[in-house]
């Protein structure tokens, strides 16, 4: 049986400033969701939040890029941002960036990850989401997942990993993308991956038999506004167990912090911290940057159910095993502050040109004279 996990998310507004999505947003996906659970255009939902992004889990039978799955977000994203402006929360409709709906929400703003699976006898997911960031910050976990075999020991010991996975490669710049083997290309893919501002993994395959494994989103908000209106903040479904990286495999690159694109006015570098979906929301210096990843089993269509019928979600960093990455994750922002507005604490001048950073160069233009 053929099964689609899409995850849709859009800032459409937060309380306070950019902080977190508050409920009565939250309410009203919940309630459209419901909704189309109910007179079947999906068979599961799952609505939370990462910082001041709003997530839509959609399990459903429509394959990827639906136009009903998409204008069903689309619309969601509408009715909230209305909301949001009614109740003067902050951003509201903030990446909301065109009006007229043409059948695909991918190139309007929201961000998208949709993966089509034949489901296995058992299906185990994980969908990570992450604010004050951008899709760049999946590249360093995605390698240690399927390509690290120091990090994943199924690398070494299972022999239906043998083959290697094949990673897509986005080049953000050109607008072009690459399918590399690993691991014979593992140090090509390295090369590409560590340049994660402009290159991004949008795809990731097992090689012998081109099952998926992980999908990401891959929008660049400010490539489609011509301007800065935010980070992208980027959600990735991964694939797990039986033949591919365990849930713990999948989890261990977060035992440390590391550091991504985004923070404060998407311009600066931050740890990243993974945390419980009841701290997911961006305070210190709008931050540090925020992970969350829930946890699912895809069941005929849908997501295993609990006796009252809601979905078994598990909330996967809370846990005290990843308290060391917190702490760590606050440590190294108490260091990148004392930096103040030096680099590296800030981006380099490229990252510093879809900011509004050239605004203030602009303005001292005329000022400078042949040294
Ligand atoms: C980063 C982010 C925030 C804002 C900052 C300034 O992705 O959303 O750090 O950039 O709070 O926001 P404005 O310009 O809305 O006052
Ligand atoms: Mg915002
Ligand atoms: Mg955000």
């Amino acid at each position: 049986m053929r099964t689609t996990i899409s995850v849709i998310k859009c800032d459409v507004g937060s309380n306070v400033g950019h902080h977190v999505v508050p409920e009565p947003l939250v309410n009203v996906a919940e309630i459209s969701l419901d909704r189309a659970q109910k007179s079947g255009q999906i068979n599961n939902y799952f609505v939370f939040n990462a910082g001041d992004d709003l997530e839509l889990l959609m399990v459903h039978e429509k394959g990827e890029g639906n136009k009903e799955i998409h204008a069903l977000a689309w619309d969601i994203f509408q009715n909230a941002a209305g909301k949001a402006k009614d109740l003067k929360l902050y951003g509201a409709g903030q990446d909301l960036l065109k009006t007229a709906f043409s059948g695909n929400i991918r190139g309007m703003g929201p961000g998208v990850a949709e993966m089509e699976i034949e489901e296995r006898r058992s299906d185990p997911i994980i969908v990570f989401a992450a604010d004050k960031t951008s899709a760049g910050s999946f590249n360093y976990p995605l390698f240690r997942m399927f390509g690290d075999p120091m990090s994943t020991a199924g690398l070494v010991i299972d022999k239906s990993m043998f083959g290697g996975f094949k990673f897509e490669i986005l080049d953000s710049k050109e607008n072009t993308k690459v399918i590399l083997n690993c691991p014979a290309e593992l140090h090509e893919i390295i090369a590409l991956l560590g340049t994660s501002t402009r290159y991004t993994v949008s795809r990731v395959w097992r090689a012998e038999d081109n099952l998926v494994c992980a999908v990401t989103s891959t929008t660049k908000l400010s490539l489609i506004a011509g301007k800065y209106v935010g980070k992208d903040d980027p959600v990735a479904i991964v694939r797990a167990q039986h033949g591919l990286p365990a849930v713990g495999e999948i989890l261990v690159p977060f035992l440390h912090t590391y550091f991504v694109e985004g923070w404060m006015r998407g311009s600066h570098w931050g740890p990243l911290m993974p945390v419980s979906l009841k701290d997911s929301k961006c305070t210190v210096f709008d931050g540090p940057p925020r992970l969350v990843a829930i946890g699912f089993q895809v069941c005929n269509g849908g997501i295993s159910l609990g006796t009252m019928g809601k979905p078994l979600i598990a909330d996967m960093f809370d846990d005290p095993a990843f308290d060391m990455a917190r702490r760590e994750s606050v440590e190294m922002t108490s260091v990148f502050r004392r930096m103040g507005e030096f680099e590296p604490a800030r981006l380099s001048a490229e990252g510093m040109e879809y900011t509004t950073l050239p605004q203030i160069i602009e303005k001292l233009k005329g000022r400078f004279k042949p040294a």
